[in-house]
């Protein structure tokens, strides 16, 4: 990029559009740091597998451009397919072990398809840094090893879940819940809360923790449990006792609808929600 010769700082947002108040938090924090905002949508989809929801994924390019606006975004880089997979394109970027449990144990393929998009776009783009949310906190785990591995000039700038005001973290597939499902849906942010709760209390065994998230969302009916996990957040490597700053991962389904959360639960102090 010229800009980048000319020595500005270049900040980069990746989404799938759809943009909704959290993305606008990764745009802001990239505007408040660069010079230049890039931010691109594209609905890779090379990350879904056979049968889920490419073809129904929301796309909404002109609610998403004023959403860029309002945000200050410079450029809108909002690609189609044949673009960024041209005919003959055969290379893929394959996620190590990190990839293979939690999200990627239901989802075989998905991250290989993130970082190789992630990789691409960080090519084409060349940011100083990239902005992630901590919603998708195994992915954004797999990007910053993959930009240690590869050794990739970027810097990976992660942002905090942004909730809606009943504590749902905020997600472009919320729209997919019913109007009864959305109601329920804070059952996932509430069993974060229990867990961090017993922490609070001085709990440390981290099946009491997980029992705790477990009970909460067994209590909203139609909840169907995936994972409710505690694991150390750098590796994901599952802990038996809370002998560090972990963190807290929920999977489950609402009505054929999967949602995830995660949150961090900390050994022995106080934290803030
Ligand atoms: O988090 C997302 O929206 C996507 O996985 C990403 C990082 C834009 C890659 O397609």
């Amino acid at each position: 990029m010229a800009e980048r010769a000319r020595g500005r700082t270049i900040g980069f947002v990746p989404t799938m559009g759809a943009l909704h108040a959290g993305h606008a938090a990764l745009l802001d924090e990239a505007r408040r740091r660069a010079d230049l905002v890039v931010c691109s949508i594209f609905v890779n989809p090379k990350q879904f597998a056979p049968g889920e929801d490419l073809s129904r994924y929301p796309r909404r390019l002109e609610d998403d451009r004023a959403l860029c606006e309002a945000c200050g975004v410079d450029v809108l880089f909002a690609p189609g397919a044949d673009e960024v997979y041209p005919p003959g394109f055969d290379t893929q970027v394959r996620a190590g072990r990190l990839a293979s449990i939690l999200e990627g144990a239901s989802r075989p393929g998905h991250f290989d398809g993130v970082l190789t998009v992630v990789a691409l776009l960080f090519a084409v783009v060349q940011p100083h840094f990239a902005v992630f949310g901590e919603k998708d906190f195994q992915q954004l785990a797999l990007v910053k090893r993959m930009v240690r591995d590869l050794r990739l000039t970027v810097e990976i700038v992660p942002m905090p879940v942004i909730r809606d005001v009943d504590g749902l973290a905020l997600s472009s597939r919320n729209a997919y819940l019913s109007k009864d499902d959305r109601a329920r849906a804070p059952a996932l942010s509430r069993a974060l809360m229990a867990a961090q709760d017993e922490a609070q209390r001085g709990v440390t065994d981290i099946a009491r923790l997980t029992a705790a998230a477990r009970g909460m969302l067994a209590a909203t009916a139609g909840v169907v449990v995936d994972y409710v996990e505690v694991r150390d957040p750098r590796t994901l490597e599952p802990l038996a006792t809370l002998d560090r700053d972990a963190r807290v991962l929920i999977a489950a389904r609402l009505g054929g609808v999967r949602l995830i959360d995660n949150g961090p639960v900390f050994a022995g102090v106080r934290y803030p929600r």
